[in-house]
C-alpha cells in the first residue's frame, strides 16, 4: 500500500498550483525548489544560468503581475508551510526494497517520499550573444528591445512563420479558441482532419493580414508552415521592424566561418558582431533515477525525423504518468496544446490527485503502453513536416481524458446528449459561458462529480470573468 507523502520538485507555476491540488486532496506536500523564490521563469532574473522572462517579454499581463499573481495565489491557499526554498534537489532514486524515492537535496540528509511529482519546467539551452537564431516569440521580443540600441538586427531562420498581434477586435488572441471550437474541431477531426487543419490555417492567415497587410516575400514568411505542426509567434511589433527594416529576415545559419563572420545556408557571408540562440528550450529530467526516465530512451524513428531538432520526447502515458511508475511518479508540463499553460497545470494536478488517491483507475500497462505507440506515431509524423512541441497532445482527446479522470462533468453538460439538453434549457447562460466564453480554470471547478473538490464561487467568478473581458 502506497503513503501519503509527495515530493514536489520546483516551485514554477506548474508546481504550485500541483502542490495546492494535491493538499486538497489530502497528500502530505513537499515543495523542493533551487532558487529563492516560488513562480520559475516569471521571476526575472539577470542570472545567465537560470531561464526567465525578458523585463518587456508580455506588456499585458507583465512578468511581474503574473509572478504578483503567484505569490497571491500562494499566500490565498496557505502553501508557503509546504515549501522548501534554495533547496536544489540533486537526486531521485526508487529504493526498491522501501517502494519509496529517496531525495537528495544539496548540503542536506536525505528524505524519502512515497510519490514524486516532477515540475522542474524548462531548461534553457540558449547561449547568450546581433544575429537571432530562430523565428519565434524570444526573437521577437529581443529584436523589438534591441531596435533601439542595435546597429543592425537579423534573424536567422529556415521556415516561415506565423504571426499574431496579441490583440484581435480588442480581445486577446487566445480568445478565439473557446470551448465550441474545440468541440467543433474534435468533431470534424474524426470524419476529416485535412479539413480541420484547412480551416485552422486559413484563420489564422486571415487574423494576421488583417492585422498587419500581406507579408513580403523578403522577410521570408511565407510559407508559413501548418498550425498543426508549428504555433504561430505573438508579436505586435516583430512586422513593423521588418517593414522599416530595423529587423531584417535572412536564411538560416550553415556555420561561422570567422570570428566574426557566419555563412548563411544560401551561401553569402554576413558579419555579426553578435548571436543570440532563440532556440528554445527543453525538459530535463537528469536528476531522476536513469531507471525511470521518460526520456532515457528515444524512438529512433522520432530522433531521425528533420522537426525533432534533438529534443526528447517524454514517454509518458497521457503525457503525464509514468509508465514503469504510474502510481508514484507523475511530470507536469509535458502537456502541451495551444491554451493557458497555468489552465493545463490545473487539469493535469487534478488528475494526478484523483488518480493517486484512488478515485480514477489507470487503465492497463499494456494499454498504457499502446497509447504511448501511439502517441510517438502521431508525433513522427508532425516532425517530418514541421517542428511540433514535443509536448504536444491531441486537444480534445487529452481533455475528454482529464474530463474523465478529474472528473469536471463540463463536457456532456455541453455535449449532445440528455444531460447536454437538459443543461442547456435549464442554464443557458452559463452554457453560453462554457461554450464561447474566456477558457479559465473556473470552469472546471463548477460541478460536482465526486471527484476533484467543486468551487461554490466558481460561477459567480464566471460571470465576472466574462463581463470583464467582453468590455
Ligand atoms: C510570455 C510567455 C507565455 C507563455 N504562454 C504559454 C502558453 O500559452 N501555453 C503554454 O503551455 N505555455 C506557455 N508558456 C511556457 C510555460 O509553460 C509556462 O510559462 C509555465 O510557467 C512554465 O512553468 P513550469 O513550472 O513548468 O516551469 P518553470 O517556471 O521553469 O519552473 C520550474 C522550477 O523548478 C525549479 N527547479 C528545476 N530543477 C530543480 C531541482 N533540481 N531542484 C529544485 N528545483 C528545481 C526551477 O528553479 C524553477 O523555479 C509561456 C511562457 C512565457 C514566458
Ligand atoms: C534563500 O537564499 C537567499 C540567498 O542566499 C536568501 O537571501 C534567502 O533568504 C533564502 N530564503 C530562504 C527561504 O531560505
Ligand atoms: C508564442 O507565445 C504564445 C503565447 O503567448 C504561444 O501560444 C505560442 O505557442 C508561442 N509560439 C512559439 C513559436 O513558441
Ligand atoms: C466526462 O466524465 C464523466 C465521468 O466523470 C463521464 O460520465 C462523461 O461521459 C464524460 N464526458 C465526456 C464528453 O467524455
Amino acid at each position: 500500500m502506497t503513503g501519503n507523502t509527495v515530493a514536489v520538485i520546483g516551485l514554477g507555476a506548474m508546481g504550485i498550483v500541483a502542490v495546492k491540488n494535491l493538499l486538497e486532496e489530502g497528500f502530505d506536500v513537499t515543495g523542493f525548489e533551487k532558487s529563492g523564490y516560488v513562480g520559475g521563469l516569471w521571476h526575472c532574473t539577470e542570472d545567465r544560468d537560470t531561464l526567465s522572462v525578458l523585463k518587456g517579454t508580455p506588456p499585458f499581463p507583465s512578468a511581474s503581475m503574473v509572478e504578483e499573481y503567484l505569490e497571491a495565489y500562494v499566500d490565498h491557499f496557505h502553501l508557503r508551510p509546504h515549501f522548501r526554498l534554495n533547496a536544489t534537489v540533486e537526486r531521485i532514486v526508487h529504493v526498491d526494497e522501501k517502494q519509496q524515492w529517496r531525495v537528495d537535496v544539496h548540503g542536506e540528509e536525505a528524505r524519502y517520499f512515497d510519490r514524486i511529482l516532477m515540475a522542474t519546467g524548462p531548461h534553457d539551452y540558449a547561449g547568450k550573444r546581433v544575429l537571432l537564431l530562430g523565428l519565434g516569440n524570444t526573437s521577437g521580443d529581443i529584436a523589438h528591445a534591441l531596435v533601439p540600441y542595435a546597429a543592425s538586427i537579423r534573424i536567422a531562420h529556415h521556415r516561415g512563420a506565423l504571426i499574431m498581434p496579441r490583440l484581435v477586435n480588442g480581445q486577446p488572441v487566445n480568445r478565439l479558441v473557446t470551448q465550441r471550437h474545440i468541440n467543433a474541431q474534435g468533431f470534424i477531426e474524426r470524419f476529416s482532419p485535412s479539413l480541420v487543419e484547412n480551416t485552422l490555417n486559413k484563420k489564422a492567415k486571415e487574423v494576421m493580414t488583417n492585422s498587419f497587410g500581406v507579408p513580403k516575400p523578403e522577410w521570408g514568411l511565407e510559407p508559413a508552415p501548418s498550425m498543426m505542426v508549428t504555433t504561430p509567434v505573438v508579436s505586435d511589433t516583430l512586422i513593423d521592424h521588418l517593414r522599416s527594416g530595423a529587423v531584417a529576415s535572412v536564411p538560416g545559419v550553415r556555420r561561422a566561418v570567422g570570428p566574426r563572420q557566419v555563412e548563411l545556408v544560401d551561401g553569402e557571408a554576413i558579419e555579426v558582431d553578435v548571436i543570440i540562440c532563440c532556440t528554445g528550450y527543453q525538459n530535463d529530467f537528469g536528476i531522476l533515477d536513469p531507471r525511470y526516465d521518460p526520456s532515457a530512451s528515444q524512438n529512433p524513428h522520432w530522433t531521425a525525423a528533420p522537426g525533432s531538432k534533438g529534443r526528447p520526447l517524454p514517454r509518458l502515458y497521457q503525457n503525464v504518468f509514468s509508465l514503469g511508475k504510474p502510481e508514484s511518479l507523475a511530470f507536469m508540463g509535458c502537456v502541451w496544446f495551444p491554451t493557458g499553460a497555468f489552465l493545463l497545470a490545473d487539469l493535469t494536478s487534478m488528475s494526478i490527485a484523483q488518480v493517486w488517491k484512488g478515485n480514477s483507475d489507470l487503465p492497463t500497462r499494456d494499454v498504457m503502453q499502446k497509447w504511448v505507440d501511439k502517441q510517438e506515431e502521431r508525433m513522427v509524423a508532425l516532425a517530418h513536416r514541421g517542428s511540433p512541441i514535443p509536448a504536444s497532445v491531441p486537444q480534445r482527446q487529452w481533455l475528454v481524458w482529464a474530463n474523465a479522470t478529474a472528473g469536471l462533468g463540463v463536457f456532456e453538460r455541453l455535449g449532445w446528449g440528455p444531460k447536454g439538453w437538459l443543461f442547456w434549457w435549464q442554464q443557458r447562460d452559463v452554457w453560453r459561458m462554457l461554450m464561447d466564453g474566456v477558457l479559465t480554470s473556473v470552469m472546471w471547478r463548477l460541478f460536482d462529480q465526486r471527484k476533484r473538490k467543486p468551487w461554490a464561487g466558481a460561477r459567480a467568478e464566471l460571470e465576472r470573468l466574462n463581463k470583464e473581458a467582453n468590455q
